[in-house]
C-alpha cells in the first residue's frame, strides 16, 4: 500500500513560515492536486515527502509507516522537479534507461529497452530518442523528465509543475494521458501546479494551499461548487469570480452576516433592453466564447456570454443573481 499521511507538518526557512501545521491524507491510487500561488508552500511539501529536506516537526508516513529515518532511495518515490535536470551527457534514450540501469533491479536490456520505447511513445519523445539531452527543447526536455519518472513505475509519483513549459496543444493532451497513466499503473499521485484546469480536470481530490497552509481539500466538485472561503472560491473559476457588495444586485438572499456576494458566471442571468440595471463597457471576443465586461455603478464584473447573443458595448442590461455565494466580513462562506 502506498498511501500516504502528512500529520501538522512544519517548515520554516529564516523568516518564511513555508508550512504550516499541514495535515493530508492521500489514499492508495489517488491522484491528489496541491493549487496554489507561488510561494504557497508546494515544492517544500513535495520535498519533505522524496525526502530532500526534513520537516521542523511532524509526521510522514508512506504506507503506515513513519519516513523520518529513510533516505530518499529507500521511499521509493518519483519526483518529477519544477527545474526538471537530464543527464546532459546522455541521449534521450540513456535518461529514459538510466533509472532501470540500478543493479538492484535486475532488468535485462531487452526488459530496458522495451519499457524506455513505450514510455518515450506516451509522452511522444520517441521520435528523438537519439538526441542528446541538452538538444532539444524546453517543452521536449520536460517530457523527458516525465518520461524518466514513469519508466520506474514506483509506488508514488511527487510531479511540480510538470507540464508548465509546454504549448496549451501538448499540455492539453499530456494531461489526460498523465491522467490515463497514473489510472492504468494505479499508483498513486501528488501533483501541484498553479493551474486551475490541470487542477479540475486531473484529480481526484485538490487541495488548495495559500502562504503554507491546506485551505480546503475535497472534490473538484465540491471545491468549485462548495467552497470553504472567499480565498478558495478565488482560486477556481475562468473568468475571475466577480465580489460585490450584498445590496449591489436583485435577486439575490443573503444570510445575516453577508459581507460580500461571489457570482460567476452561472450566477448570473442577462435580459437585455428591459428594466436595465447595468451597461455593458466591453467585449472580449475569444471565438468560442465572449468575456463580457459590465458596470453596475461604480463596480466592474466580468461574465461568459454566449457569442450569438447580441449585445454591444454601451448597451443596457438587466443583471440580477442566481443562488450566489454569500461570504462574511472575514472571508468565510455562509451557507
Ligand atoms: N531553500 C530555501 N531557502 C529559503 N527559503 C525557501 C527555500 N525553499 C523555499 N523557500 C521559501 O518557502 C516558501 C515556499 O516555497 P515553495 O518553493 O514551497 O513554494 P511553491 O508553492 O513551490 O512556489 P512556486 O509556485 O513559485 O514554485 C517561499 O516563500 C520560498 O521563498
Ligand atoms: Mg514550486
Amino acid at each position: 500500500m502506498a498511501d500516504v499521511v502528512l500529520k501538522d507538518l512544519n517548515m520554516r526557512f529564516g523568516d518564511t513560515q513555508a508550512l504550516s501545521k499541514l495535515d493530508l491524507s492521500i489514499r492508495d491510487g489517488e491522484f491528489v492536486v496541491l493549487l496554489g500561488p507561488t510561494g504557497a508552500g508546494k515544492t517544500t511539501t513535495l520535498r519533505l515527502i522524496a525526502g530532500l529536506e526534513r520537516p521542523d516537526s511532524g509526521r510522514i508516513e508512506i504506507g503506515s509507516r513513519n519516513v523520518a529515518g529513510q533516505s530518499p532511495a529507500e521511499r521509493d518515490v518519483a519526483f518529477v522537479f519544477q527545474q526538471y535536470s537530464l543527464y546532459p551527457h546522455m541521449t534521450v534514450y540513456e535518461n529514459l534507461a538510466f533509472p532501470l540501469r540500478a543493479p538492484v533491479r535486475k532488468l535485462s536490456n531487452d526488459e530496458i529497452d522495451r519499457r524506455v520505447r513505450k514510455i518515450a511513445q506516451m509522452v511522444r519523445i520517441d521520435h528523438k530518442l537519439e538526441n542528446r539531452s541538452t538538444r532539444l527543447s524546453g517543452g521536449e526536455m520536460q517530457r523527458v523528465a516525465i518520461g524518466r519518472a514513469l519508466v520506474r513505475e514506483p509506488s508514488i509519483y511527487l510531479m511540480d509543475e510538470p507540464l508548465s513549459s509546454l504549448d496549451a496543444k501538448l499540455r492539453a493532451e499530456l494531461r489526460l494521458e498523465l491522467k490515463r497513466i497514473q489510472k492504468d499503473l494505479g499508483s498513486t499521485m501528488l501533483y501541484v501546479t498553479h493551474d486551475q484546469v490541470e487542477a479540475m480536470t486531473m484529480a481526484d481530490r485538490i487541495g488548495i494551499v495559500a502562504e503554507g497552509r491546506l485551505l480546503q481539500v475535497g472534490t473538484p466538485r465540491e471545491i468549485y461548487g462548495n467552497p470553504a472561503s472567499l480565498h478558495v472560491a478565488a482560486r477556481l473559476g475562468q473568468p475571475h469570480i466577480n465580489l460585490l457588495p450584498a445590496d449591489l444586485l436583485p435577486g439575490a438572499s443573503p444570510p445575516k452576516g453577508t459581507k460580500t456576494i461571489g457570482a460567476r458566471t452561472e450566477h448570473l442571468d442577462i435580459i437585455v433592453g428591459k428594466d436595465a440595471n447595468a451597461e455593458v463597457d466591453w467585449i472580449e471576443h475569444l471565438g468560442d466564447q465572449n468575456h463580457l465586461h459590465i458596470r453596475v455603478r461604480d463596480h466592474k464584473l466580468v461574465t461568459l456570454a454566449d457569442p450569438y447573443l447580441s449585445i454591444r458595448p454601451g448597451d443596457r442590461i438587466n443583471l440580477t443573481l442566481r443562488d450566489p455565494l454569500y461570504f462574511d466580513a472575514s472571508g468565510q462562506r455562509l451557507a
